[in-house]
């Protein structure tokens, strides 16, 4: 099997990451403990990236969440959480790591159910985002990289479960879906 193009290298991921939880270990030096928590399945490999790269203390907790597809759109809320936390993060500082945002229909959901939690703070970051696909706008604390509209696998990002181990982000041509 051919491999995708690649769009984003290890190395350039790599040293991006590093970069972001710089940024974050600033932000939180005076904050005492923070909760990161990973939208699954996508943000799996970035989070454990992320989080090795930190040096403030830090907990982890996983959330899964589902997107109703183009027929469902028209319902009152296109995404599901099918997985909560296992501990409750009210009056903790939160910052929810996701592996893009496409429509920014996720991170808006998010932001709103974790907003009702109560927490010391909110804070989102994501590793892509494809402005062009802007439904909801969602502002992000933290961003990796802003890529063209195009479909996105590696690094935890998955075509029909697919492609989620390789090492790069690479751009998958329609051939190969
Ligand atoms: P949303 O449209 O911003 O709600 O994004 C929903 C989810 O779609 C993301 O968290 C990803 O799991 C998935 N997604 C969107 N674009 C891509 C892509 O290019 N590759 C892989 N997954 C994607
Ligand atoms: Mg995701």
């Amino acid at each position: 099997m051919d491999a995708p193009p690649v769009l984003l290298s290890e190395a350039e991921i790599a040293k991006r990451v590093k970069s972001l939880a710089e940024q974050i270990d600033q932000t939180y030096a005076d904050a005492g403990s923070l909760v990161l928590i990973g939208v699954l399945k996508g943000s799996f490999i970035f989070l454990a990236d992320l989080a090795r790269n930190l040096t403030i203390p830090h907990r982890i907790e996983f959330i899964a969440v589902e997107s109703y597809g183009a027929k469902e759109s028209d319902v009152a809320d296109p995404v599901r959480l099918l997985m909560d936390v296992r501990h409750a993060i009210d009056d903790e500082h939160v910052l929810l790591v996701e592996d893009i945002v496409d429509t920014g229909h996720t991170l808006a959901y998010l932001k709103r159910l974790f907003t009702a939690h109560d927490p010391a703070s909110l804070r989102t970051c994501s590793l892509l985002h494809k402005p062009e696909r802007t439904e909801q706008d969602v502002a992000l604390d933290y961003l990796g990289f802003t890529i063209p509209d195009v479909w996105v696998v590696g690094y935890g990002l998955d075509y029909a479960e697919r492609y989620r181990t390789l090492p790069y982000i690479g751009e998958l041509p329609p051939e190969m879906r």
